[in-house]
């Protein structure tokens, strides 16, 4: 019997639903746990803001300019992450949620 390309393909696709399918839920990463980001943002450069007059809240060379950031979770700031993998842009982190005016430099 000559098997098919096809028929590759599909049994391919059969076991990455079997495989993937079943082990999702279990897999679901935590996003409120900093760990689950730093996997794939430990070593990633933070840009400016957009906004010249607002004080840069990353700093570069990893870490918070703020001290008291550190304590916060990724998503009490990044609110827009909910899942793993998430969007590719992210809605912008708003000062105001914590802060009674946006901080300025
Ligand atoms: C599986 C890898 C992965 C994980 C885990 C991950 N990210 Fe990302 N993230 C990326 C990639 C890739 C980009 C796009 C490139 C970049 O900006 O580094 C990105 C971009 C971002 C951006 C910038 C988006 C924009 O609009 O420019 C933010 C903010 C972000 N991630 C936050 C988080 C937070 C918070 C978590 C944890 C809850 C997280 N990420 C977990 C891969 C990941
Ligand atoms: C206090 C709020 C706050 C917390 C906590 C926070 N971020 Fe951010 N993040 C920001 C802001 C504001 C920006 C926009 C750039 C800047 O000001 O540094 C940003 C930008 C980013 C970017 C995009 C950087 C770029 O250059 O495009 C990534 C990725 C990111 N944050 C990941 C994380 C991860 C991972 C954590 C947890 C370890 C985290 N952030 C915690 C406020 C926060
Ligand atoms: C999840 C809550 C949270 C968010 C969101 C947040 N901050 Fe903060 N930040 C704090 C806390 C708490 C402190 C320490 C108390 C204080 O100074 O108000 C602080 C302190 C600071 C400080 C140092 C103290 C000061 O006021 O000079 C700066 C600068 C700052 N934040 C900038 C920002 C900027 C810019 C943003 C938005 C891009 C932001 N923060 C968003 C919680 C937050």
């Amino acid at each position: 019997m000559r098997i098919s390309a096809r028929f590759i393909y599909a049994m391919v696709l059969i076991l990455a639903v079997v495989t993937f399918g079943l082990a999702g839920p279990v897999i679901a990463q935590d996003v409120t746990d900093n760990e689950t980001c730093m996997e794939c943002h430990a070593d990633t450069e933070r840009a400016a803001p957009a906004d010249p007059n607002m004080p840069q809240v990353h700093n570069p060379e990893g870490g918070f300019f703020a001290e008291a950031h550190e304590m916060w979770s990724c998503v009490d700031c990044h609110t827009g992450v909910e899942e793993i993998p998430h969007a590719e842009e992210i809605e912008a982190v708003d000062c105001l949620m914590c802060h009674e005016e946006v901080p300025k430099k």
